[in-house]
């Protein structure tokens, strides 16, 4: 039985995508057999950070029928399959029905199955939700943020979501949000506190995620323990003396 996530957040453009796409391929690193999913039906991205630019069907020909949902899988190298979003305009309007059938009958051999989530409290997040079980939240240390991402975390408990975390992105030193103050906030674990950092650009405009590029580099090693926490590696680790080195710094 497959466990489907979404990610999602309040604003647009706070690391879905990147989260999603990096998160892919560090649980498929563990041996996990993983699908990403775009979910943003007007807006799709997804595949393009793994250089997915053109495709014969996307998840848009299996709400219209047309498709059945292996003939929209796209395996990349590191053993991810990609079910990307339709880049026409035309798709814009189709009908959001089917998915998470499709899901169902195609996907329940999968270990994990994850939903890049549209923003927003629209038509579209609510479709994305109900494709998903279980939600991981992501959001920036900045108050704004937060609040929008508070707001979508009550439509997924109203959704009977499984909530499972927190993950902030863009942090950097001179935050003055605290780990603590946002898990309080949301009443919800931190799993990890991605920085700000450049290599996150560059690797999308490499069209290679940088748990890919750069295995070793901090921001790899953050989105390592969300694939921990998930995996339940976490729960099995102790803290190394660099993590807590790590953590004395990051703060
Ligand atoms: N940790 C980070 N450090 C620096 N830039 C980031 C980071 N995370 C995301 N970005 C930038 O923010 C942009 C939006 O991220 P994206 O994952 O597309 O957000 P969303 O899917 O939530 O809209 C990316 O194109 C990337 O350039
Ligand atoms: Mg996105």
């Amino acid at each position: 039985m497959a466990r489907i996530i979404g990610v999602v957040s309040g604003k647009g453009g706070v690391g879905k995508t990147t989260l999603v796409s990096n998160l892919g391929v560090a649980l498929a690193q563990e041996g996990a057999d993983v699908a990403i999913v775009d979910a943003n039906l007007t807006g799709a991205n997804l595949g393009l950070h793994f250089g997915l630019i053109s495709y014969p069907a996307s998840i848009h020909d299996v709400m219209k029928e047309n498709a059945a949902l292996p003939d929209v899988m796209y395996k990349h190298p590191s053993g991810v399959d990609i079910i990307p979003s339709s880049l026409s305009m035309e798709d814009v309007t189709t009908e959001p029905k089917n998915i998470r059938a499709a899901f169902d009958e195609h996907l329940s051999d999968k270990d994990f199955v994850l939903v890049d989530c549209a923003t927003g409290l629209d038509r579209e997040t609510l479709t994305a939700l109900e494709m998903c079980d279980e939600v991981l939240l992501v959001t920036h240390p900045e108050l704004p943020t937060i609040s929008d991402a508070l707001r979508t975390k009550t439509l997924a408990k109203e959704y009977n979501k499984k909530l499972l975390g927190v993950v902030l992105n863009r942090v950097n030193r001179r935050d003055e949000m605290k780990i603590e103050n946002v898990a309080s906030f949301f009443d919800l674990p931190v799993i990890a506190a991605i920085p700000e950092d450049s290599s996150i650009r560059k690797s999308i405009e490499a069209k290679n995620p940088v748990i890919l590029n750069n295995p070793n580099h901090k921001v790899s090693r953050e989105i390592r323990k969300v694939s921990d926490y998930l995996s339940g590696k976490a729960r099995r680790r102790e803290k190394t003396l660099t993590d807590k080195i790590i953590d004395l710094f990051r703060w």
